[in-house]
């Protein structure tokens, strides 16, 4: 079975590398070209292709893809919304990802985040190496006793909502479908969460009904003063709204790890060009904003588990297995 394996970086190759003399039969093409229309083609004499969040895996895609004899979409990530399901589906293509391969990984980087953009930790590190060990501008609020808000309790969510108590927080949640697994978690409705929350954490999948979650109305519900973290999909928050909600100051400290327009940089090292969007500098140019490219996944941990759950995914496709993980539109 072949596969073309997409947008490889250093560490993609090396975690798979270490795996993949336990899955004979499965051979693998790291390159570095992301997929997009134009590089589909190259897919051509493989059973399959393995893809990341910043693919693009939109129809005209899959459609290329079909046309070069593809069977099978690899996801190495839990999301799937950069994914055209209808158009696979129409060709037969199957897609598979990885679900749940660190939920930890993720919810500790957003609580890094939380504490980071609330204590300014980012910059009292840069301010100490300057000589400067003033403490103006680095104040910040206490957790203990506070009310965390978690958006989506799947495995990224209940995660984070261990870790907020663990924090002596108060844990509220929403969700479409509440989950009784925790007992100290109190479902409440989304208006009821961003009125009573002192910190949001978003964890919902980004879909239709999620996207731009976070816009001017729900943010002028939120309590003033409160501390907003995304580590799920930029699309869950209207970037414009949040700008606004920052300079009428109603956030204490805003943590991103993914933002509407980070497909185009994600992942690259853009540090000597000159960035044609300002959305990016203009949130960075705020002091209670802290913002990570989309890293709540990079553990080795994490690495580990999607490498092998990838591998596994390819195998028990090529062998006509139970596709327990296939996402189906
Ligand atoms: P999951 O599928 O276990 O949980 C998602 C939860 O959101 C479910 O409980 C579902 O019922 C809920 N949900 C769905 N629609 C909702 C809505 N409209 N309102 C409220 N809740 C809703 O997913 P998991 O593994 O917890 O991941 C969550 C998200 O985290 C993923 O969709 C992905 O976008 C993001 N992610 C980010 C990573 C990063 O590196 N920053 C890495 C992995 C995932």
């Amino acid at each position: 079975m072949k596969i073309l394996f997409y947008g490889a970086k250093d560490y993609d190759q090396q975690f798979f590398d270490k795996l993949a003399p336990q899955y004979p039969g499965v051979s693998i093409k790291f390159i570095e070209a992301n997929i997009y229309e134009e590089t589909a083609s190259l897919a051509k004499g493989y059973d399959g292709i393995c893809a990341f969040v910043n693919g693009d895996l939109g129809a005209p895609v899959i459609e290329e893809l079909n046309r070069q004899g593809v069977r099978l979409i690899l996801m190495r990530c839990a999301g799937y919304n950069n994914v055209d399901l209808d158009t696979a589906a129409k060709y037969g293509i199957k897609v598979l990802r990885v679900p749940g391969y660190s939920p930890e990984a993720v919810a500790e980087h957003a609580m890094a985040l939380v504490l980071t953009a609330n204590r300014h930790t980012h910059k009292a590190y840069i301010k100490c190496r300057e000589n400067n060990f003033a403490l103006n501008g680095l104040m910040g609020v206490n957790l203990y006793q506070k009310t965390a808000g978690i958006v989506g309790t799947g495995k990224i969510g209940l995660a984070m909502a261990r870790i907020c108590r663990g924090f002596g927080m108060k844990v509220i949640a929403y969700d479409l479908f509440p989950n009784k697994e925790l007992d100290f978690l109190e479902y409440v409705s989304l208006d009821e969460l961003f009125r009573r929350s002192d910190l949001i954490s978003l964890h919902c999948p980004l879909t239709e009904e999620t996207h731009h979650l976070i816009n001017e109305e729900s943010i002028a519900k939120m309590k003033d003063g409160v501390i907003l973290v995304n580590t799920s999909r930029g699309g869950l928050i209207r970037t414009d709204d949040l700008i606004a909600g920052i300079r009428d100051h109603k956030f204490f400290a805003v943590g991103l790890d993914v933002y509407e327009e980070e497909t185009d940089f994600v992942y690259e090292d853009m540090s000597e060009r000159i960035l044609q969007s300002s959305t990016i500098q203009r949130l960075l140019s705020f002091p209670n904003v802290a913002m990570t490219s989309h890293q709540g996944f990079f553990t080795e941990e994490a690495l580990t588990n999607i490498a092998e759950t990838t591998l596994q995914n390819a195998v028990a496709f090529r062998d006509g297995k139970e596709l327990k993980n296939e996402v189906l539109g």
